[in-house]
This record gives C-alpha cells, structure tokens and sequence, in this order.
C-alpha cells in the first residue's frame, strides 16, 4: 500500500515531489502539471529575478490549485531576496539546494512556510532538524545538477533515517516506482525525482535539451566542476570536453556577481541558460546519473499514472 506522505499541511495524494532544477528547466507550467497529478511541484527559483519568480508562482497558481513550491540555491547572491519574495507569494514550502543557513528556518516561522532541506549526510540531516526543517530530502550521487556527495542515496539513506524523525524523501536515480518502491521499503516517506520529468511535454526546456536526454547514453553521463565549489552531473557535449581541456577556458563574457563564493573558471548561469535555451552544445546540461533509461517524452500526468502502478505493483495495492 501507499502510505500517505505528510509534510506540514501537504497531504499530496503521492508520494512524489517533483525536483526543482534551474534554470528554467523546472518552471510554473511543470511544478503545476505535477501538482494536478497529484504530487508535490517545485519551481526553480535560482536565475530568475524575484519579478521572474512571482509571474512563474503566480502562474502555476493559476493552473493548479495543489502543492507547489520554490526551490533555490543556496549559493545564490540572491538566496534571501527570492526566497523572501517567494514566502510572501504564500508558497506552499520553501526547499534550498546545495547548502542552508539558520535565516531560511526565521523566515519560514515569519512567513509561515514549512522550509524542506536537501542533504547528503546524517550530520546535515540532523542540523537541519534542530534548525526547524519540515521534512529532509536526502539526495545521492546519482542526482542531476550540484552534487554534495560521492554516496549512492541507498547507502546515506539508512543513516539518515536514523539521525532525523522527520519525513525524509530518498533523491537521486529514481526513474520509476519500481526505483520508488525500493526506498520507500528502506524507510523513505517519499521520493523526489527531476530527471524523469525532463522529458514531459510540459518541461519548457527546449527540445534540444529533450533529445539530448532521450539519446544519452551511460558513457554520456559525466562529472565536472562548477564554479559554485561543488561537482556536477551532467551529459558530456562540446563544453563539458572544454572544460576538461587543461589549455583553455570557457569565456565568462559578463560577470552578473551571482554567486556568494565564484572560482570564476566560467560563469554558470550563462552556461545553464544555454542549454535550456537550445544551445546544448555550448551549454551545461544537468542530468542525472540514470538518464539513459527514458526513452518517451510523455505528459506529466501519464508519467505518474505509470509510477502509480509500478508503485502499487511493488508495494502492493490492498
Ligand atoms: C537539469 C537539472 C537541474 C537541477 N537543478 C537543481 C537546482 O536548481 N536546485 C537543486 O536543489 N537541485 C537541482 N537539481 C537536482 C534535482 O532537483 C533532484 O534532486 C535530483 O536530480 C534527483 O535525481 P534524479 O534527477 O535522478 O531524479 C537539478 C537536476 C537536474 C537534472
């Protein structure tokens, strides 16, 4: 059976959160397509000028009376201010990526909105608990995009599950509700998933960045290093082999000061609005670790009927 999932006031009537994945790859119109089939969606608030991320909330209000949140980057200059301006829009929960501070847990008790945190160790899990998180996602290396571990989610998940009692939701690899299934059975309240919902008709991703992942094979799957200070996942095209070349560097042609901490090697937000924008050869497109096994770009809604019954299938339905 499905147990309900339970995050302060979201009883989603699944256990599926969609990832927030920037820029632009996860925008109202997705986050509101998962909230109508019944999961939880996430708009990615990182690149976006707090204008940007009122009119994409307000639109996935518009098309959705469910769950839809904002997830943004820690490591953003403009952390506070979009994160702010999304607890004023009244989201229904606030998730940060790649790090968090004790201000975020202030400002969810001000606003009111239960604040979620991503985490790859017990240690974090923990930390986040005490500083008042709403439920934990523990992501594993398999993830698209920054990468705060080397650890496979099965394996952090345990450890997770023993440091928090908070609703924790595995991240990281899961492309089916047979995946789902697997860590649900270890413990998880839920899973969060990003890569599958690439490929949903109602991604605004470009369809180059589409095809990229429905062609992708394993050996297309690489790591490489952000400018923010972490590694990322990603599919190996024209850039990443520049990033790999010792003699030269990518061009940054306009430094927005976006990041707190930058190494400078290149300027990430241009690189991701490239890719998004259908210059998948010049820039970075994230993906997760298990890309190579979607094959169909399908709409959200048939994506979860299918992982609903794989769900029902391995968890059984009575
Ligand atoms: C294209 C892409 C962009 C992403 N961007 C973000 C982001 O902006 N913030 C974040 O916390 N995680 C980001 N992620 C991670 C996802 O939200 C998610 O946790 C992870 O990818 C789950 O693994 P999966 O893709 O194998 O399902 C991104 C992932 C992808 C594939």
């Amino acid at each position: 059976m499905i147990t309900p999932l339970r995050i302060a006031h979201m009883t989603p009537q699944l256990p599926i959160i969609q990832g927030g994945m920037a820029v632009r790859v996860s925008t109202g119109k997705l986050a509101a397509a998962v909230a109508n089939a019944g999961g939880i969606g996430t708009i990615a608030g990182t690149g976006l000028s707090p204008r940007e991320l009122i009119a994409e909330i307000r639109k996935a209000r518009q098309q959705s009376p469910g769950y839809i949140g904002v997830n943004v980057l820690f490591a953003v200059n403009q952390f506070a201010e979009l994160v702010r301006t999304a607890m004023r829009e009244k989201v229904d929960f606030i998730i940060s990526g790649a790090g968090f501070s004790r201000d975020m847990f202030t400002w969810g008790k001000e606003f009111g909105v239960p604040v979620i945190s991503i985490v790859s160790s017990a240690r974090l899990a923990a930390t986040a608990e005490k500083m008042g998180a709403a439920a934990i996602v523990a992501e594993g290396k398999e993830a698209g995009g920054h990468l705060g571990t080397d650890r496979s989610v099965k394996e952090i998940l345990p450890e997770v599950l023993q440091a928090t009692n908070l609703p924790v939701i595995a991240a990281g690899g899961i492309m089916d509700g047979f995946d789902a299934a697997e860590v649900i059975k270890m413990g998880a309240a839920g899973v969060q998933m990003a890569t599958r919902f690439v490929t949903s008709t109602e991604c605004e991703a470009d369809d180059n960045f589409k095809k990229m992942y429905l062609t992708a094979s394993q050996d297309d799957v690489v790591l490489i290093k952000s400018p923010v200070g972490m590694p990322g996942r990603a599919l190996r095209n024209k850039f990443t082999e520049l990033l790999q070349r010792a003699d030269s560097h990518p061009l940054i042609e306009k430094c927005r000061q976006c990041l707190k901490r930058c190494s400078a090697e290149y300027c990430i937000m241009d690189v991701l609005r490239k890719s998004v924008t259908g210059d998948t050869e010049n820039g970075l497109v994230f993906a997760g670790e298990s890309v190579y096994k979607v094959k169909q770009i399908l709409p959200v809604r048939e994506i979860m009927q299918q992982l609903v019954t794989q769900l029902e299938t391995a968890l059984g339905n009575a």
